[in-house]
């Protein structure tokens, strides 16, 4: 039975890659989540998994070593897979102490007791592997044409990427000096269940439920590359088994959208689903600082080496979407109460 260290299982992704896991693998494996609960940590997405023998979720931060060490001596923990962090790229450009220190201190302290615990004299334990959850906003910014390879520079522009390109330095500078055994992920942006409504997909359906205004930043032709969660859950599967050692894959939907596009594609949908819901709600606003213009992935070496293909089209994964919200507004509900709204007036109320 192979025993995974999942950090930020309680997060939009890890949560997603959790059930994706137990509905593969059921009882073959085990896995230990740890989440310190930010904001962004909730563990009703995880109700249903959540008393399984196989199944251990310790509240802690990826920062504590303490912590760490407790729990890699207590469990022969075969895979870490760092989902911990801190994720929303407005968030990062109000305030980003924070993301230094859980994106970058917190990946480092997370690795290196994965390599005390793993490392022999010469060489590392068998079997053993630290994977790190990046982000294609490493790479920086697109023009109209092009795409990113894991051979593009990476050129972060906000506090956000620029901690996880730090994060992927340091990781795979352990591969580097001591010939750890990692992997690297590098996706494009993410929809699904469970992601926190202030990301664009759910801010969107959460607003148009309560008729609220929909705010587009700038003109709303910045352009995102959509996967859908369960795809890029599968995807970081393929990487832990089959991923050669020290290499960075780059994972991507081939769905390239302006958020004007999504905005509008979501509006349709719901007024189909019979919600009173119109354009006239569209609000175009201030535009975010350094806001990056397009990402675009090139997933040719993930799709011809690990044979990966996305499984779900965007129509298919947006109507899976859009249906996930409206039949769990006790979930939203929950997570769009005080604390969410007050964040809610302090970035859209000016
Ligand atoms: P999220 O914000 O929904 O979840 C992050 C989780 O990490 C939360 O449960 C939070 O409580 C936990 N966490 C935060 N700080 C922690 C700490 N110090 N110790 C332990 N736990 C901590 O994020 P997400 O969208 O699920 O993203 C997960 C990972 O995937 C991130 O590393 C992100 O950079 C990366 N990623 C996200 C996307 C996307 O579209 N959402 C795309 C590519 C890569
Ligand atoms: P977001 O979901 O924050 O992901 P990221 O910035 O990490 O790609 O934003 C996706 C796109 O939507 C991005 O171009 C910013 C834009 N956006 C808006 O126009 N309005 C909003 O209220 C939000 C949250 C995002």
């Amino acid at each position: 039975m192979k025993t995974y260290l999942i950090t930020g299982g309680a997060g939009f992704i890890g949560s997603n890659f959790i059930h994706y896991m137990f509905n593969k693998y059921k009882e073959e494996i085990f896995i230990i989540n740890i989440d310190n609960l930010t904001y962004a940590g909730n563990l009703n997405n995880l109700k249903n998994i959540e008393n399984l023998n196989n199944y251990k979720f310790i509240k802690g931060d990826i920062c504590d070593a303490e912590n760490l060490s407790k729990i890699f001596k207590t469990y022969d923990i075969e895979y870490v897979v760092n989902f911990a962090a801190e994720s929303h790229v407005d968030r990062s450009i109000e305030d980003p102490s924070i993301f230094v220190k859980t994106n970058i201190l917190g990946t480092q302290v997370l690795i290196e007791i994965a390599k005390k615990y793993w490392k022999m004299k010469n060489g590392f334990k068998e079997g053993k592997k630290y994977i790190q959850i990046s982000t294609d906003e490493v790479y920086g910014s697109l023009g109209e044409d092009g795409y990113f390879t894991e051979k593009t520079l990476i050129d972060p522009h906000s506090p956000y990427s620029s901690s996880k390109a730090s994060a992927d330095l340091i990781v795979k500078a352990y591969y580097d000096t001591y010939r750890m055994p990692i992997n690297i992920t590098r996706c494009s942006n993410n929809y699904g269940p469970y992601q926190f409504p202030e990301k664009l997909i759910p801010l969107i359906i959460n607003n148009c439920i309560k008729n609220r205004d929909i705010p587009i930043y700038g003109d709303g032709k910045n352009v995102r590359d959509w996967l859908y969660v369960e795809d890029h859950c599968a995807a970081i599967d393929l990487v832990i088994n089959e991923g050669a050692v020290g290499e960075i894959y780059n994972i991507g939907g081939n769905n390239e959208k302006q958020n004007i596009e999504i905005v509008k594609y979501i509006i349709y949908a719901l007024k189909h689903k019979g919600l009173d819901v119109e354009e006239a709600l569209i609000r175009y606003v201030e535009d975010r600082k350094g806001h990056d213009r397009r990402y675009a992935i090139d997933s040719t070496k993930i799709r011809e080496e690990l044979r990966f293909n996305p499984s779900v089209n965007f129509n298919d994964g947006m109507l899976r979407t859009i249906e996930w919200y409206l039949n769990n507004k006790d979930w939203l509900g929950k997570i769009v109460n005080g604390d969410y709204m007050n964040y809610y007036k302090k970035f859209y109320g000016r």
